[in-house]
């Protein structure tokens, strides 16, 4: 038994110690925005906050995160209002859509760190989100628009 702060609610899992924390969030706790990418923390797809740090889920055994607080796409905001999630909307950024949770929470992280973004820091802080779609120009351009609408 696991016990998990999942988007500010604490709930207790019966998965083992070591089952990623991917599965969990997927197929357990069915909050299913969080992607599989390659399950060998190369793409992206399955990125995560905890305590606020982005955080490869797919290779993360959930206890290591037990009491820690977890935050997914979902937890962002009840709404998609997040400046983030406002500024993917507004520029189009998405294509197939695949990747596009771990952009964003990568983005929402790096926004935190730096509220004012070059663009060498918004491809230093994504670079480890990969985009088989090839969107990484709108992204590039929603995360200077998201510091934009994050001061309004
Ligand atoms: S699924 Fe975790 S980094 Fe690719
Ligand atoms: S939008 Fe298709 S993989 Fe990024």
């Amino acid at each position: 038994m696991v016990s998990l702060n999942l988007n500010g609610k604490t709930a207790q899992f019966d998965v083992p110690d070591d089952m990623p924390l991917l599965w969990v969030i997927r197929d357990v706790a069915h909050l299913t925005g969080t992607k599989f990418g390659c399950g060998m923390a190369q793409c992206g797809a399955c990125t995560v906050h905890v305590d606020g740090s982005p955080l490869r889920a797919c290779i993360t055994p959930v206890a290591a995160v037990a009491g820690k607080a977890i935050t997914t796409i979902e937890g962002l905001s009840p709404d998609a209002s997040h400046p983030v999630q406002r500024a993917w909307a507004e520029l189009d950024v998405v294509q197939c859509g695949y990747c596009q949770s771990g952009q964003i929470m990568s983005a929402v992280a790096l926004l935190k760190a730096k509220p004012d973004p070059t663009d060498a820091d918004i491809d230093a802080a994504l670079s480890g989100n990969i985009c088989r779609c090839g969107t990484y120009q709108r992204i590039r351009a929603a995360v200077h628009r998201a510091a934009e609408l994050a001061k309004t």
